[in-house]
Formats: structure tokens, sequence, C-alpha cells
């Protein structure tokens, strides 16, 4: 129960969404949930991570590989396809516990017969190279089928073609096709091999990848196909290896590389499941926004983090953004701390470039990018947008002026040293970051000297409706909380690596800074509550116009038309795209009172267009803390949901933008865990304030937390805990206002 996505009945106008809906992954690449027989036009991918090109329209995006599964079937000259022949059953289903795809299909062919076809396939977490589908075909009476399978070198693109073959080979026995491909642009080299393998009593004739069946009703007609995909990146030559492996995948057997794939995914699900008691649509929405996070995660590199649109797809141009940092990372923190250190070095390897941004734009310090690409560089052009009406290009600001994501980048890295007590992240780049980041901030800010303070002006915030406004409450609280940490970073790396700490003052000549830093961190203006609690989101935003979402929407030429930018119709209102000050309440609960929480909850949430997919989470988040249960529910529904139910637009003007959201899968994480679950991590400890919705009977997860492991189980008046790690005792933490040390594994509390 609650592990199986399915749909039943075949729909044309799904198959956009479904593709992004039955995804499978393992981190080194995604493959869309599309069907054998579809083609390019119906958005078949099999998406890379770590490889990006541009081909020379100045738009980066990930590679998509040659679909290795695609099938043609044909009967007396017809094609059997669920895209134009008699269907007369039709299911698609994702085991999320063993990361499977499923597809039964039975057709009626023009003389009446029935031909089934079913298949399975897995991209699997045990081997990272390999993708591996068993495909079936029968029928009700003999029946005379040929069937081309072999990889569809027409691969979909937003923005391509982004590769040559320059090497290939089919062998014969098994048909083998093996080739090589280059990228355009940065010539990153990747093979993939692909072995077919029939049986079948049935008598068949086959010519490369062409096969003539006569299918009897008493046999069935199986090809299993190992498709090994090698990146030039990760081994020295990818051709070889790819055969190799794919040599190695399909000696093994299907049953066996599958066997050895869910062994891994299912130790993965022991440390991040969520069981649910009582309210079965919700667990199974819980689930799966973690498995959409587990199949995009990099487990196998550093070299890069969570794509905003996951492994689904080139939608966002692959890029990863603070939606890594703020909405995904803390899943990772709590439950395998070594994947989320991935995510995290993965900034810090690229710090270089961050330099070289800040500089671009004449400042010091780092300033991260907007759109973060496999090279670290901003992927996010200048002209980001298309305007529907004129089809020109729009000048947006998120690349010059979205300056939170340096301080993002450090919420990250300090969440990290928070939650996990490991502090020698600070000794592998870390400390670098923090500080380059701070000098960027100082860079950046302007003294005023009549009001004694440092301010940040013309950026643009999380609500992207707003750009080039001054004193953003999110990016300033972020400023704030990034000059602490750099603070705090002086005064730990002091006191306990005072070497190290010389030694990098000296290598970032950061001597001049450290007092700019310390007296900015003090100075910094954070626009405190007004009289009824609430932040003003911006220097003036009070005196924009004040409507309803609605009334705004009413004024629109075209549904799509975009809110922000120059003329956007939000732009002059408070209407924002996304959660902004209640955004920053979340992250840093503890700096505010439930009423302050209250009364910015209140004001902005009438006033959100919830226009992002990071937006609904937030707004459960801030919920639960003010125990608004019903919204915080609702809410936290609208994220968890979001790609089950795929309420989000597919298409901008002409553009297709759908794919996974994993923003708000890890802000669904976060709602479960954080907000119904009440747990938090901070300088005073470990915490929990749980409150279950209604619905739910009981909740049961597993976290990590500064050295200990433990099962926490959750009823309406319960806690138990249950220490898994290592260390089976002595486990701190605070519950209604109570604190408990743990004597042994195992506690009960009421609460
Ligand atoms: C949001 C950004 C987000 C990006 C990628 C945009 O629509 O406004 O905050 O980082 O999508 O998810």
């Amino acid at each position: 129960m609650g592990w199986l996505v399915s749909e039943e009945n075949f729909d044309k106008s799904k198959i956009e969404l479904f593709g992004s809906k039955f995804c499978i992954g393992n981190g080194n690449f995604g493959y869309r949930g599309t069907l054998e027989e579809y083609g390019k036009e119906q958005l078949c991918a099999l998406t890379l991570s770590e490889i990006y090109d541009d081909n020379g329209c100045g738009w980066r995006e990930p590679v998509n590989m040659p679909n290795p599964f695609h099938i043609n079937l044909s009967v007396g000259g017809g094609n059997i396809s669920v895209l134009g022949s008699n269907v007369a059953k039709h299911e698609q289903s994702l085991d999320i516990k063993h990361g499977i795809h499923s597809r039964n299909t039975t057709f009626v062919t023009g003389s009446g017969s029935r031909v089934s076809v079913s298949s399975e396939r897995f991209a699997s977490m045990a081997a990272p190279e390999l993708i591996a589908e068993k495909y079936m075909l029968s029928a009700d009476s003999d029946i005379d089928i040929v069937m081309n399978a072999g990889p569809d070198m027409d691969v979909w693109d937003i923005n391509g073609p982004h590769f040559n073959v320059i090497r290939s080979e089919s062998s014969g026995g098994n048909t083998d096709n093996h080739f090589l491909i280059e990228t355009i642009e940065k010539k990153y080299q990747v093979s993939m091999c692909v072995s077919y393998l029939v049986q079948t009593g049935c008598d068949y004739k086959q010519d490369g990848n062409q096969y003539t069946i006569h299918l009897t009703k008493d046999d069935s007609f199986l090809l299993t196909t190992y498709a090994v995909i090698t990146k030039g990146i990760h081994c020295a030559d990818p051709f070889a290896e790819s055969r190799a492996k794919c040599e190695c995948f399909a000696g093994k057997g299907f049953d066996q590389v599958l066997k050895e794939h869910e062994a891994v995914i299912e130790k993965r699900w022991r440390s991040y499941d969520i069981e649910i008691e009582g309210d079965p649509y919700a667990q199974l929405a819980v689930r799966y926004s973690i498995y959409l996070l587990l199949i995009a995660a990099p487990f196998h590199t550093e070299g890069i983090a969570i794509p905003a649109r996951g492994l689904s797809g080139q939608v966002y141009k692959g890029a990863m953004f603070w939606d890594t940092e703020i909405y995904m990372l803390q899943m990772f923190l709590f439950e395998e701390p070594e994947i989320a250190k991935n995510l995290v070095m993965y900034r810090v390897k690229h710090l270089k470039e961050a330099l070289e941004k800040a500089a671009e734009f004449g400042y010091e310090g780092a300033f991260y990018p907007w759109e973060s690409q496999e090279t670290g560089k901003d992927g996010c052009t200048l002209y980001n947008l298309t305007d529907i009406f004129t089809g020109r290009k729009m000048r947006t600001y998120f690349r010059d002026k979205q300056i939170h994501i340096s301080p993002d980048v450090v919420f990250g890295l300090y969440k990290y040293m928070e939650i996990t007590g490991d502090y020698s992240i600070l000794l592998q780049g870390g400390t670098e970051v923090i500080l380059e980041c701070a000098r960027f901030l100082y860079s950046y800010s302007y003294f005023k000297k009549s009001r004694n303070r440092y301010e940040l002006l013309d950026v643009t915030g999380a609500d992207e409706y707003h750009e080039r406004v001054n004193n953003n409450a999110y990016t300033n609280y972020m400023a704030k909380m990034a000059l602490k940490c750099a603070v705090d970073t002086r005064a730990y790396m002091e006191k306990n690596h005072k070497a190290e700490w010389d030694s990098i003052v000296k290598k970032l000549k950061f001597e001049d800074d450290l007092a700019h830093i310390d007296e900015m961190h003090r100075l910094i203006y954070t626009p405190a509550p007004g009289k009824d609690g609430v932040i003003e989101q911006f220097d003036g935003y009070f005196k924009e116009e004040d409507l309803s979402v609605r009334e705004l929407y009413s004024r629109r030429i075209k549904e799509n038309e975009y809110l922000g930018s120059l003329c956007g119709l939000a732009v002059n209102t408070q209407i924002l795209k996304q959660a902004d000050v209640v955004l920053m309440m979340s992250l840093r609960p503890d700096q505010f009172t439930k009423e302050e929480k209250r009364a910015n909850w209140d004001y902005y949430e009438k006033r959100t267009e919830h226009g992002s997919s990071l937006s609904t989470c937030i707004y459960a988040l801030l919920a639960a803390e003010i125990d608004e249960k019903t919204y915080a529910y609702d809410y936290m529904m609208k994220a968890a949901t979001i790609d089950l139910v795929g309420n989000y637009k597919l298409y901008l003007g002409d553009l297709y933008i759908g794919g996974t959201h994993p923003a708000a899968n890890g802000g669904t994480w976060m709602v479960t865990v954080l907000g119904f679950g009440g747990l938090r991590v901070n300088a005073d400890g470990v915490s929990f304030v749980p409150d279950l919705p209604d619905s739910w009977n009981s909740m049961s997860y597993h976290f990590a937390c500064r050295g200990y492991e433990a099962d926490c189980k959750l009823t309406k008046t319960t806690m138990t805990l249950h220490l898994t790690g290592q260390k089976k005792s002595g486990f701190l933490f605070n519950i209604g206002g109570k604190t408990y040390e743990m004597t042994d594994d195992s506690i009960t509390v009421n609460y």
C-alpha cells in the first residue's frame, strides 16, 4: 500500500505529463516515463546529469541521449501503437518502492486478434551506468509481427542537437548497438552500449535490429535490453568501458541486476521512508515526493547538485538553483548526510566561478549563479524570457540582481554543520566559501551614513515579480545570517584551527575584510516588524497597489503572460510570485515570535500568487508553526501532489516547461518532518514540537543528527524514539518544554 503510482486507459493529452510523472532515474541520468513506441514528438528523453552543451545558440542545457528502448511494432504493414491503434486496455505504473516503471497494453488488430505488450524497466541504483528493460509480446491467436528495436537516434532537444556520433559499432549474435558521442561545445564523450537479448519459443527471423516474428497464442516473445551509459568525465575509455559493463550486466541477467538494484533502493528507503497511518493519499504523495528526489540526487558524485526539474528533461537548462540549498538539502541532511555533503561540496568546488561572476559585475568576493551548471558558471542570460505578445526577448534581472544566492549557499553550509555536527567541511573549502560570500555582500552593500547602517540596494529577492528593489527582507535577513556565519567561522577557526585559519586569511588577502564583515554583520539593516507585526517586503512595498490575485488575473490579456519583468501586471502591485518574507521566517523560525509569524502569514498569504512551485510548501511550513493546521495540511498537499496531479503549466508560449519539481518535493519533506513532526535542531540542541494533521493517526520516520540515528514514531499524544545507529544512548532532546536524556536505545514520551 502507498507505493504504487498508476494510471489506466490511454489519454493522448496526458503524454507529456506522464513523461514526467512516471520518470525513473539514478542520479547519473533520468529516463522519462514514455512508452516504447514514442519518439521525440512525445518528448522521450534519457537526460544525462553532469553533461551539458551549447551548440552555438547560447543556451546551455543537459544532453539527451538516444533512446535505447524505442520499439516499433507492425502487423500487416500497419503500426501497432497507442498513438493510432485500437487500444482495448492500457495501464502505466510506477512502483516507487523498487523504482520500476511498467506498462501493460492490449491492442486489437484489424483482424480482431488481441496483441498484448508489457514491459518493465529500471535505472539501476546499484550500477549507475545501467538502465534495463524487459519487453514482452503475446497474442490471443497466431499472428505475424514485425518488430524494430533499436536506439532511436532522433533525439528530442529543446535547443539541440548537442552531439555527433564519432564512433559506432554493431555486432551480430545478440544485436548490439555500441556508439560514442561527442558534444559540440566541450567535446564531452559519452558512450552507450545496448544489448538486446531474445527469449522465445516462437519462430522468428532477425535482420539487424529487425525481428520478424511468428507469434503463437501459446508462446510469448521476450526482448531484454541492457543499456550502459559511460561518461568520459568518469573513465579514461568510455567506449571500451560501456561494452565491458554491458557484457557483464547481460551476463548476469535481468533478474540478477534487478535484484542488485532493489537491494540498494530498499536500503535507501529504510532511511528516507515516512510512514503515515490514516491518510493513504498523503502517504502516497509524501513517498512519491521523496522518490522524485531519490532518482535525481547525485549519489555518485560531488560534481553536481539537483536540477530544478530533476532529471526529467532539459527544462530550466537543467540548471541547479538555490532550490537545492533552501528546499532540498534538509531531507538529505537528516537522512543521508554523505549525500548532503555532495550537494554542499558542489558549491565549494565552484568557488572560482562565483568569484569570476562577482568580478564580471564589478564586485569582490563570491557571487553564486542563479542557474548553475556543471561548469559552475551562470547559465542564465540577461534576456532570459520571451514576451509572448511581441516575441521579443525580455530583460530580466535574475542573473545580476538575485544576490541572495550567495547567502543561500552559506545557509547550506551552515545547515550542514548545524545538523550533522561535522565542522570538518570548514577545512575542505567551506571557510573560503563563507568568507568570500561575506566579502561579496560587503562589496555590494551601501553604507547609509545618516542611518548608520548597511543596506542592500537594487536587488531581486525570492519574489521575482519585484525586481530591482531596495532592502528586500529575504535578502537582507539571509545576508545577516551569512555574515554571522562568517563571524562565527572566524571564532571557531581561531579557537580550533589557528594555523589553517591564518593561512586561509593570508591566501584570500582577507586581513582588512575581517573588520568590515564584523561591522556589516552588526549594522546591516533588517526591516523590523511594524506595529501590526508585518515586515515590509522591500522599501516602498506597502505603497504599491493593493489588490487581490483574482483582480490581478482579471486584467490579463493572455493566461500565460508573465506577471513580472519590466511591465508585468504584478510589478507595481503587492502581489507576490512566491513566499519571500514568509520564507525568511520559516528558515529562521527562532528569530520571530508566533504573533509576528502569524501577522506576516496572514498579510502575505492573501497576496501570494504561488506562481512558482517553491511557494506552497513554505506557506504550509509556517502555517504549521502558527497552529493553522488546516491551511498547513492543504498547502502541504498542494506541494506534495504537484507531480502526481500535474497541476502546473506545461507550456509557456510554445516552450515546454514541464517536468518534475524537486523543490516542492523537498518542501513536502520539510513540512512533514519539520512542520508536522516539529523536529528542530539549533544551538540549543534538538527539540520536537509535533502536531500531526487530524487525519493522521501516526507518522514514523528515520533521522540522523549529530552522530545519532533514530527511528521516530509519533502518534497524536506520544513520541517513541529508537536509536538505530552506533550510539545507543545519551541522545538529548526537548519535547513539551522538558529535556530528556536517553539512557538506553528506546524511549516513549507523552507530549
Ligand atoms: C522561481 C525561482 C526558482 C526557479 C527554479 C522560478 O520560477 O521563481 O525561485 O529558483 O523557478 O525552480
